[in-house]
């Protein structure tokens, strides 16, 4: 069967122009690619990789092997042996250190040669890995791939409170660029159109108007509707997001959403999110295990076999299927030169001039600047009218 990717991918490409703007390509050492990787980046969830398990993985157009010492700790490194460059993730895991498939050179988990069963002692001795920091943090693996000391890791004490509910994380490949994602992010009003049937269900039934402010973080998404109601989306530089949205199962109420869209490459992104769910669906895991794979679905509405309104209301991803129709419709990777931005496109506009002036630094070797939490009190998220 065709991988449902690539189908969407050939769809959309017939779209796509040279990109017109800095952000959008991270491949080949691009400025976009450089300053990403100086940020922790999640790669996988925890719960896809059992203790003495190796995976192989790419992210930021590159390839690495991540692997889970029989410990439980979790190790990124070098993708290719340095013996004849086969992949380590198909070898191995021994203890906390890793043997590959092809001729048995084995690594421990800080890279130090320590076995070639045909060489000397010696030879073993002399040649290292590259390792990457890798750490967990609420059920997911976060790497970083800059050089020098990571930054101080971004963590979320909206998600972190365990009386609040339970945790659903979930990793999806999107067929298309993420800076698409990430600008999509903080477009409130598509919720109206693309999900219009969630948009309704908790009192949002009318289209705000957009403000956006930049922050210690990066920016704030206020979007204020007729009733005096404001939704604030919290976009994290340069591509976390956090806010609430309205929970699948229960439309009443709404869930704390973090997500990260992180390049696999210039056309596919993973979309990782952690959500902290008040009421959770017990059946929720099981459902993600036996769905209809979201891109399935998408290359069949993209290739006119179907449409949004065919798929079933309950499929536990159907925002992942709508946001992917409409964002890989742009072309894989989006043509902005054609755009006409709006008032309600005001944080696209900031978004886009907070990275633009961080390449720009970038490349100049200037200061970037330091995007960080100040406070440990969590972020608003919802200002009802009727609360004051
Ligand atoms: S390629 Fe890995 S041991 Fe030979
Ligand atoms: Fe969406």
């Amino acid at each position: 069967m065709k991988d449902p990717v690539h189908v969407i991918q050939q769809i959309a490409g017939a779209f796509e122009q040279h990109p017109s703007d800095e952000f959008s390509l991270i491949e080949n050492g691009a400025i976009a690619g450089q300053y990403l990787a100086r940020f922790w980046q999640p790669v996988a969830l925890a719960r896809d990789l059992k203790p003495g398990s190796a995976k192989r993985i790419k992210i930021l157009g590159g390839y690495h092997t991540l692997y889970r010492a029989e410990d439980g700790e979790f190790k990124l490194v070098q993708d290719r042996c340095p013996h004849r460059g086969t992949s380590l993730a198909y070898g191995w895991v021994e203890g906390s250190s890793i043997r590959c498939r092809y001729h048995g050179w084995k690594f421990s988990g800080d890279g130090q040669g320590e076995d070639f069963p045909a060489e000397t002692a010696t030879y073993a001795r002399s040649i290292c890995l590259k390792t990457y920091p890798a750490r967990e943090y609420l059920g997911v693996i976060f790497g970083y791939f800059g050089a020098g000391e990571p930054p101080e890791f971004l963590r979320f004490p909206e998600l972190e409170d365990e009386s609040a509910g339970e945790l659903l994380s979930v990793a999806t490949v999107l067929p298309y660029n993420y800076f698409q994602r990430v600008e999509n992010d903080i477009d409130e009003v598509h919720v109206h159109f693309t999900h219009g049937e969630f948009a309704g269900s908790f009192g949002i039934s009318d289209i705000p108007l957009i403000a956006a402010t930049e922050t210690d973080y990066g920016l704030v998404n206020v979007a204020t509707r007729p009733d005096g109601s404001k939704l604030f989306t919290h976009a994290f530089m340069p591509n976390v997001m956090l806010r609430e949205v309205v929970t699948q199962q229960d439309r009443s109420q709404l869930t704390v959403h973090a997500a990260w869209r992180v390049p696999i490459d210039d056309t596919s992104t993973l979309s990782l999110f952690i959500d902290r769910v008040a009421n959770p669906d017990k059946s929720m895991h099981e459902k993600l295990k036996t769905m209809i794979d979201p891109n399935e679905l998408a290359a069949k509405i993209m290739s006119c076999e179907m449409t949004l309104d065919d798929v079933d209301e309950l499929h536990p991803l159907l925002p992942v299927i709508q946001d992917t129709v409409c964002m890989a419709g742009q072309g894989v990777v989006a043509d902005r030169k054609a755009e006409n931005l709006g008032r309600s496109d005001r944080a696209i506009g900031l978004l886009r001039r907070l990275w633009l002036r961080e390449l720009r630094a970038l490349r100049a070797e200037e200061p970037l600047k330091n995007w960080r939490r100040t406070t440990e009190e969590k972020l608003q998220m919802v200002e009802l009218a009727n609360a004051a």
